[in-house]
């Protein structure tokens, strides 16, 4: 696809995003980001671009960047060729990144749109704050309550947080994509595969649901004692990684933690086993220790064979990175999943821009007005 083709495509992707067309319509008329700057941190493909546009229509200058991996290239011309500053590309590695985030934070926003709290965490301890931020993941609403709690002088509404947003788009949503960019990636049938899924949180739940529904055999790991009853009640085996280490043939991580899949782990698998995350950050298999000791080939688009001393090979997708967003063609969650989580960005942003006093210092949910309105205009547009 060309520039010319990136215009049809967000042509396609903001046809199918009725709510948050009706709050852009809404957004130009009233102009409630005028004369504010927002920098926004998320992954940057067409739907991004549609909420991009809305908040620009508001009046908003938009400061941009992506996440590690998953940028559009071609997309990032297409807003600079609209004015809109967007740094980086696809291709950027850790420091790169991390001098980015610098550029964004040194733009001093009024406004904040975050994914993963790292740009909140380098506005903590700033003269000068922010009006507000939102966090759009789980990995950043942990960070939010762990090193970040009691830090942050500025309220964050934790889009994450938001029933909604849990339901529609981190279940059914990350579910699906995932299981179709693992079989996009590899080309396998899934019928009868032994898939080990990580965390039966909201996107493992859906992981599991549509790996199931695509034939895999579902096997659910998760430590905490309520959800693996719930997994074991919704029909799925429950496991641990001592015992699946060596039965697995696809392990998908959803957990927001740090090297579930450890490199002993990995040592143990089955050769020809298949390797892939879907949390946020790119360690959730510790593909950082891999490397140390395991050879690494090539296997085509979006796989890597590690070949381990021992003998043992595993196949590892887009190295580990978010997988319905990092394999080559992959497009993220559904068009409608992103009008529901990018609406609540909206009006989120919004809320802090026109009435940040309703809103209290540190990380707070979405507003219940808001997620009422939204989940409201979603059924009227489903039913
Ligand atoms: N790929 C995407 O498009 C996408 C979209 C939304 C969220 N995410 C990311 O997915 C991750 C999970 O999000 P969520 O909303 O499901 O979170 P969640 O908190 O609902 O669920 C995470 C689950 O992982 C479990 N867990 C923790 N450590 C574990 C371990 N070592 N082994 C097995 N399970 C473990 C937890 O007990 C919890 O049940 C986060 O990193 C989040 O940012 C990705």
């Amino acid at each position: 696809m060309g520039e010319q083709g990136m215009d049809g495509r967000m042509g396609f992707v903001s046809d199918h995003m009725p709510i948050l067309r009706t709050i852009a319509r809404r957004f130009s008329e009233e102009r409630p980001f005028a004369g504010l700057t927002i920098a926004v941190r998320i992954h940057v493909e067409p739907k991004t671009g549609v909420l991009i546009r809305a908040l620009v229509g508001g009046g908003a200058r938009v400061v941009a960047m992506g996440n590690k991996g998953t940028t559009d290239d071609l997309l990032v011309v297409y807003l600079r060729n609209l004015g809109i500053e967007v740094f980086g590309s696809r291709a950027d590695d850790d420091m790169t990144i991390a001098s980015n985030l610098r550029r964004l934070v040194a733009e001093r926003p009024d406004l904040v749109l975050d994914n993963g709290a790292e740009m909140i965490e380098l506005l903590v301890g700033d003269q000068q704050s922010p009006l507000g931020a939102t966090e759009e993941t789980t990995s950043g609403a942990i960070t939010l309550r762990g090193s970040l709690r009691g830090r942050v002088p500025f309220p964050v509404l934790v889009i994450n947080d938001s029933p909604l947003k849990a339901i529609v788009e981190n279940k059914h949503g990350v579910g699906q994509s995932v299981v179709e960019s693992i079989r996009s990636a590899t080309n396998l049938l899934l019928h009868r595969r032994r898939m080990v899924v990580f965390g039966y949180g909201w996107c493992g739940r859906g992981i599991a649901q549509y790996g199931r529904a695509a034939g895999a055999d579902v096997v659910v790991i998760e430590p905490d004692s309520i959800k693996a009853l719930e997994a074991v009640i919704d029909g799925y085996a429950v496991s641990t990684m001592e015992e699946e280490a060596s039965r697995g043939d696809l392990f998908v991580t959803a957990t927001g933690h740090a090297h579930v899949i450890s490199v002993d782990d990995m040592e143990r698998m089955k050769v020809n086993a298949v390797l892939a995350n879907a949390g946020h950050f790119d360690n959730e298999i510790d593909v950082v220790g891999l490397r140390k000791v395991a050879v690494p080939s090539d296997r085509g688009t979006d796989i890597t064979r590690y070949q381990f001393a021992s003998g043992g090979s595993i196949d590892v997708i887009a190295e580990g990175r978010m997988v319905n967003l990092a394999v080559t063609g992959s497009r993220g969650n559904s068009i409608e999943i992103m009008d529901l989580g990018f609406s609540l960005q909206a009006l989120c942003l919004e809320r802090l821009a026109i009435d940040p006093a309703r809103c209290s210092v540190g990380d707070q949910p979405v507003p219940a007005d808001i997620d009422d309105w939204v989940a409201r205009a979603m059924v009227a547009e489903l039913r």
